[in-house]
């Protein structure tokens, strides 16, 4: 999509978050959701989720989640690329040029500039992590403005609220 409107980021929230409330596990609310923000976003060529978790040897990583676009680098270690960087310091991450960024990770090419929000989850006692990553890139330099970064925080803060971050990745099959 190449439209120049202005992103209604008031109602990608609410809808991300009627995709996400009442579906059992965070994967199919979150597949939902990585098709919502491909179809709705102009001039992007991925958007999608990298999940935290504990990786071999007990190294962590972020592996790739629900995505829209082309297929994507499957495990990122912490603190590396835009991703990894997000978690290490658990702070959005608005690059304008990828190729500027010490330690990018080029899953596309094309990719030229990327906007990157932590997720957060509650545990049952009350405790806060980070349950992985909103990811999303263009194909243009300086694609994502600081309303585009105050947007995509609201999407997560939707999430964060109406998903079910602690439920099975794979909703059981009744029998
Ligand atoms: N560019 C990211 C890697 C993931 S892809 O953009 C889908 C990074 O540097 O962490």
């Amino acid at each position: 999509m190449n439209s120049t409107r202005a992103t209604d980021y008031g109602l990608l929230a609410q809808q991300a978050a009627s995709l996400a409330e009442g579906t059992p596990g965070w994967l199919p609310a979150f597949a939902n959701v990585a098709a919502l923000l491909g179809e709705a976003l102009p001039s992007i060529n991925w958007v999608g989720f990298y999940v935290a978790t504990n990786g071999p040897a007990g190294k962590q990583d972020l592996v790739l989640g629900p995505f829209w676009g082309r297929p994507a680098c499957v495990s990122i270690p912490y603190g590396a690329g835009v991703c990894g960087r997000a978690v290490e310091t658990n702070k959005p991450q608005l690059v304008p040029d990828v190729h500027a960024f010490p330690g990018h990770i080029a899953c596309d090419a094309a990719s030229r500039s990327e906007l990157v929000v932590p997720i957060h989850a509650t545990a049952a006692d009350g405790g806060t992590a980070i349950w992985g990553v909103l990811d999303c890139d263009s194909p243009i330099p300086a694609r994502f403005s600081a309303a585009d970064l105050e947007g995509f925080s609201r999407i997560v803060h939707a999430l964060e609220k109406s998903a079910d971050l602690l439920g099975p990745a794979v909703v059981p099959v009744r029998p």
